[in-house]
């Protein structure tokens, strides 16, 4: 059986995950209808990945004799004021994110289920990942500033540009 303790902080993560994938799909639907598809496709698989990093969670949990709690989410912002401020929405996020993860395997050392602390470790090497993916991002972002035309450039080229690893990766 899962360690009560464990399984609550699994549980809140999967409520962390969640809002993530919410909060990307406001992002990537936001993106769609003000003229940058590429972020667009960008953010929306993103959303997807961040699903997955929930299902994996999920699974987890049932698989080992807990229960998953599937969680309501709070409606994510619906405007935003740019590219530049979503990602750093984006980054912000993901740190904190990044902190939630090390909560869960603190929690794990402290009642020593090294089982689910060896799962976990798929989590921290993803966000170490999505910081770097996000900062890189971010920085294009700064250098570009109002320049429109580097900006379409930006969006052409984010679409093609891989999303941390999500489905496969979190397989
Ligand atoms: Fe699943 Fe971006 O944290």
């Amino acid at each position: 059986m899962l360690n009560k303790k464990v399984e609550k902080a699994l549980n809140d993560q999967i409520k962390v995950e969640a809002e993530s994938s919410q909060a990307y799909l406001a992002m990537a639907s936001w993106a769609e209808i003000n003229g940058f598809p590429g972020a667009s496709l960008f953010l929306y698989a993103h959303s997807d990945e961040e699903r997955m990093h929930m299902l994996k969670l999920v699974k987890f949990v049932n698989d080992r004799g807990g229960q998953a709690i599937i969680p309501s989410l709070a409606q994510p912002a619906k405007d935003y004021k740019s590219l530049h401020a979503i990602f750093t929405l984006l980054l912000a996020h993901e740190t904190k994110v990044t902190s939630e993860i090390n909560g869960v395997v603190e929690i794990c050392l402290r009642e020593k289920d090294y089982t689910t602390h060896n799962f976990m470790q798929w989590y921290v090497s993803e966000q170490i990942e999505e910081e770097t993916l996000a900062r890189n991002i971010l920085d294009k972002l700064k250098l570009i500033g109002n320049d429109k035309g580097a900006l379409y450039f930006f969006d052409r080229d984010i679409s093609t540009m891989k999303a941390p690893a999500g489905a496969e990766g979190g397989k």
